[in-house]
C-alpha cells in the first residue's frame, strides 16, 4: 500500500495521484509474483479498464453484493475474506496480494488474515481521505523485516504481523 504519513491511501474523493511511478513499478511487480490479488469493489470499479482487472493473475474481487464468478476469465467477485482465500488456495497460489482499498484492508485484518504488510510511506500528510485500515482499532504488534528508499524521499517498510 502507497500511504501519506497520517496513514491515508487516497483522498475522500479517491484521489491518489500522488502515488510514486516506482512504487507503482514495485507494486506491479509483486503482483506478478503472487500470481493473484484481492481488491475491494470501489478500487477495482475506480480503475477497471485501466489496471484492473490484471492480466495474467487472478483477480478476487470482495464486494456485499450477489457473489458470482464473471464470465471473464481470471475474475471472481466474492462476498466474504475465507472465500476469497480459498480461490486463491484452490488456484495454487501460496501467496496473495491484498491490494485495498482501506475497507477492504481493515476487513482481513480484523480477521487476523494478513500476515506481511508492504508500506511505502510518501513525503505527504493528507489531512483526511481513506484510511489504510478502515474500521480497525486494535493494537497490533508487528516486527519490520526490511526498509528501502526509492527516489523522491519514499520509504517502503516491509512489516510481519506478530500473532
Ligand atoms: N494508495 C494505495 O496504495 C491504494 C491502494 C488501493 C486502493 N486505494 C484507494 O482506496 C480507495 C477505495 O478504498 P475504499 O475503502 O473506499 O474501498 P475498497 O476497499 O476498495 O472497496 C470497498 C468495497 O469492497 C467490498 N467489501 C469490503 N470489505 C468487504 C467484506 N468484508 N465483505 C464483502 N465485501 C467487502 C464492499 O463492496 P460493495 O459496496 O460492493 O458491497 C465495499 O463497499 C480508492 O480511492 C483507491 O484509489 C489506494
Amino acid at each position: 500500500m502507497a500511504t501519506s504519513i497520517d496513514g491515508y491511501i487516497a483522498k475522500k474523493d479517491g484521489d491518489s495521484d500522488w502515488v510514486s511511478e516506482s512504487c507503482f513499478a514495485d507494486f506491479q511487480q509483486k503482483i506478478s509474483e503472487c500470481g493473484g490479488i484481492i481488491v475491494g469493489r470501489r478500487t477495482f470499479e475506480q480503475f477497471q479498464g485501466s489496471l484492473y482487472p490484471v492480466k495474467g493473475v487472478i483477480n478476487i474481487v470482495m464486494t456485499n453484493g450477489k457473489s458470482k464468478k464473471v464470465s471473464q476469465e481470471n475474475v471472481y467477485f466474492v462476498n466474504t475474506c475465507e472465500e476469497a482465500l480459498s480461490i486463491g488456495v484452490d488456484s495454487g497460489l501460496n501467496s496473495i496480494l491484498l491490494i485495498g482499498g482501506g475497507t477492504v484492508n481493515g476487513s482481513f485484518l480484523k480477521k487476523g488474515l494478513v500476515d506481511e504488510i508492504f508500506l511505502s510511506v510518501h513525503p505527504l500528510i493528507l489531512g483526511d481521505g481513506i484510511r489504510l485500515f478502515e474500521g480497525y482499532e486494535n493494537l497490533l504488534n508487528l516486527e519490520l523485516i526490511e526498509s528501502k528508499d526509492y527516489s523522491g524521499s519514499i520509504t517502503q517498510l516491509h512489516y510481519k504481523v506478530n500473532r
